[in-house]
């Protein structure tokens, strides 16, 4: 009892210290801007003569948000209330959810009768695409294509922006090693140096040049931080992290982010290392506001105040106020906690009015930054909505975007591509002929009728001069083989079989965590029974994560992993197919051979007793029934082609600390198509005062070849790429010996070579 006591004191006191903190922080930060704008004095000055005049429920109303749309919630609900009213009142700054020029213009025109008439801001996952859907995060990773993504994003931006939106809850720049965890397929998977640059690319297109573009939209970086280590990949779950981790893997895409320009940060409702992200200071003010001098606002995620509750951190939502305020957390997404308290807690003194002034500042420099005190309607243009959704570029682009997105697994003896001459293709599988699924998890105004199926795609481009025998063999998740005779007759009948397997899009996504993530029901039945026809079988995998299908990746002689495309599956999976596109993706996740794996990730540490012969494991750090090698390594990937790395050259052999220098080797194409080939680099800190990963992607390109040509490829390395935290948490290089490997895959160096850093 004596401990609680002392215990509660010891929390008290640190809270205490983190509001006084907090002001000093605020006062601190706010003088040392870069150097002010007119514009941004303006801005500055138009927001010191409101908070004047706002009263404190109207600040606190600009800090709340609710979902405008019961039905498309992703949480618990609080209880029903009039929002016009509450916007008329004053009690309300942001609305997600609504959407479309004329339910903003309704909301808009209910926040102009408000007192003083302080506009709304409309957010919304808009996360692969809006009317037109792309590709899941996760597949476009595996593009390595920065400007591909980059205009997907664009294009999401133009079409939401159209329909009234300023906002998009993303990107999801969260490191994951674990397929478990149904968000990875919102991810760029498990790198931090593909996801810092990817991060970079989704921030830049969805922000366009400048806040205020209208056929742009704010990002939110989400979610801050360390979510994608939940325990188990259990959604929701708590992470236990060392600083060294957090600041080494899971921090830096939400650094390059920042830099990037993003606009907003959300956070996240794990708990990391006992504190919950929302009403953690160290994340919130100390690193993001503080270290990195970050001057937009943070959201908090779906009420994850009102569940610091039930982490056991705050007693009741008047706590759970006070701690998320001084933490950080300036909007309170639909928990209703600081419409409720803020205005108690300051009258009680637990928090001042300048942390509060702080948030309401953060929040409303966006609002003059989208210029909607000048114009409240700019984003609501019901003309400007029905020409600009659906375009035909749109649809082109998230065709290239899906083409680039197909990681070609499996190609022996040149079974694809298919010649166009084939006249019998048997198309079989839960799969074959889904459009819906093609959108995967958190696609917005998906429309079925343009969500292409494969089944449609191969129509589109072959007609009737080739018959297609469907089958759909079984379902996704059901146990009945009924299917299987009419899909072996199927298969009986055709010259080559394509067997589209994988999961239903709703079985990754948010809250879609699962235990088992082999391919379901009895699909790998259906891919044994047509194998036994001896008929030669391209094998499509669909889905929102990576899958565990050992026997099919052992035995089927070709395989395509196609995630989830969006709109153009069906068109682009049918370029592949024929070699319209020749692939080039590589994954941006390691696949496991068995749950048991996880977490299976390239860049781990090495241990006292690695294994060296995979035929000795004694008392080595192994499985005895397991490789502890992933079925497909990060950065893995076939083309139609084949290329040839040779002639490595590294500039200088001993570097100092100011200096950098040039690792070039040749690239040629060897095979008979021209290709793309991304190229990886990768270092390893040899001996270090903390122990380095095995090996480092620094660098990477995407270099295309026709048949027979070659290139000099170029990496150019500085320091930068050789240094890391150390236990004092400083971003240091130490002297020693490196190696570099130069491959097209983590676990396929092609070229090795060594260097030294001298002081
Ligand atoms: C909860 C999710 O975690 C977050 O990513 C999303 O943006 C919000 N719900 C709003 O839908």
């Amino acid at each position: 009892m004596k401990r609680n006591i002392n215990y509660n004191i010891f929390r008290f006191v640190c809270r205490a210290i983190s509001i006084v903190s907090t002001v000093i922080l605020i006062t601190n930060t706010s003088i040392a801007q870069t150097k002010p704008t007119n514009v941004s004095l303006n801005i500055e000055r138009r927001i010191d003569s409101l908070l004047k005049k706002m009263t404190i429920e109207e600040k606190a109303g600009q800090l709340t948000q609710y979902t405008g749309d019961r039905v498309t919630a992703t949480g618990p609900l609080g209880k029903p209330i009039d929002k016009l009213d509450e916007i008329k009142a004053g009690r309300i700054g942001s609305l997600l959810n609504v959407r479309g020029a004329l339910q903003t213009r309704k909301m808009q025109e209910a926040a102009l009768q408000s007192r003083l008439k302080i506009p709304l801001l409309f957010g919304l996952d808009v996360i692969h695409g809006y009317r037109v859907t792309f590709p899941i995060p996760l597949a476009e990773a595996a593009s390595w294509d920065l400007q591909a993504i980059e205009q997907s994003a664009k294009i999401a931006a133009k079409e939401a922006a159209a329909w009234g939106i300023h906002w998009t809850f993303a990107p999801m720049v969260d490191i994951s090693r674990d397929p478990r965890w149904g968000r990875v397929t919102e991810g760029a998977g498990e790198d931090t140096y593909l996801g810092s640059m990817i991060a970079i690319a989704r921030v830049k297109g969805f922000q366009g040049e400048s806040l205020g573009d209208t056929n742009a939209v704010m990002a939110c970086v989400k979610h801050f931080a360390a979510y994608g280590a939940a325990v188990g990949g259990r959604d929701y779950n708590s992470v236990d992290m060392s600083n060294q981790q957090l600041w080494e893997v899971y921090l830096p895409p939400f650094k390059a982010a920042v830099d990037a320009g993003a606009a907003t940060f959300m956070n996240s409702f794990n708990l990391l290392n006992g504190v919950p992200a929302t009403g953690n200071s160290y994340l919130q003010r100390d690193i993001l506001k503080g270290k990195w001098n970050f001057k937009g606002f943070v959201v908090s995620d779906w009420n994850s105040i009102g569940e610091m509750v039930p982490h056991g951190f705050a007693k009741d939502k008047y706590e759970a106020a006070q701690y998320a305020i001084a933490a950080g957390s300036d909007m309170d997404m639909e928990s209703s906690a600081y419409i409720a308290n803020l205005e108690k807690l300051v009258a009680d003194k637990k928090i001042t009015l300048a942390v509060i002034n702080d948030a309401v500042r953060r929040v409303l420099r966006k609002k003059f930054e989208l210029g909607l005190f000048d114009d409240p309607f700019r984003f609501c243009s019901e003309a400007r909505e029905r020409i600009t959704l659906n375009a035909k570029e749109h649809h082109d682009a998230a065709r290239d975007m899906a083409r680039k997105s197909i990681v070609l697994l499996k190609n022996e003896n040149n079974l694809l591509p298919l010649s166009s001459s084939v006249k019998r293709i048997a198309v079989i599988g839960p799969l074959a002929k889904s459009g819906v699924d093609m959108k995967g998890a958190w696609s917005v105004k998906w429309e079925a009728d343009s969500l292409v199926s494969l089944y449609d795609g191969l129509k589109a481009r072959l007609g009737d001069n080739t018959i297609l025998n469907y089958a759909k063999g079984c379902g996704i998740k059901d146990s009945s083989r009924d299917g299987f005779n009419e899909a072996v007759n199927a298969a009986m009948n055709s010259e080559v079989v394509i067997i589209a397997v994988g999961e239903s899009f709703d079985m990754s996504g948010e809250a879609k965590s699962r235990s088992n993530i082999h391919l379901p029901g009895v699909q790998e039945e259906l891919i044994k029974a047509i194998h036994a026809t001896g008929k030669p079988m391209i094998i499509l995998i669909m889905a929102g994560r990576p899958l565990i299908f050992n026997w099919t990746a052992d035995n089927a002689p070709a395989i395509l992993y196609a995630w989830f495309l969006g709109s153009e599956a069906g068109h682009a999976i049918t370029d592949v197919l024929f070699g319209d596109y020749n692939p080039s993706a590589k994954l941006p996740i390691s696949f496991p051979r068995a749950e048991g794996q996880i977490p299976v990730f390239y860049n781990h540490m090495n241990t006292g007793r690695p294994v060296v012969n995979e035929a000795n494991i004694t008392y080595r750090s192994a499985y005895i029934d397991l490789p502890n090698t992933p079925k497909f390594a990060f950065g893995y990937g076939l083309s139609y082609t084949s290329f040839g790395y040779e002639n490595l050259e590294i500039s200088k052999s001993k570097i100092k600390r100011a200096d950098s220098f040039t690792v070039s080797f040749t690239l040629k194409n060897t095979g008979k198509y021209k290709g793309e080939e991304i190229v990886q680099l990768y270092i390893r800190d040899k001996i270090a005062s903390i122990a380095r990963p095995v090996k480092e992607l620094k660098g990477f390109k995407k270099i295309e070849l026709n048949p027979g040509e070659s290139k000099v490829i170029a990496f150019s390395i500085t320091t930068e790429k050789l240094s890391f935290y150390n236990n004092d948490l400083k971003w240091i290089s130490e002297p020693g010996e490196f190696s570099l490997m130069i491959g097209s895959a983590s676990d396929d160096s092609k070229l090795q070579g060594e260097f030294e850093l001298i002081d």
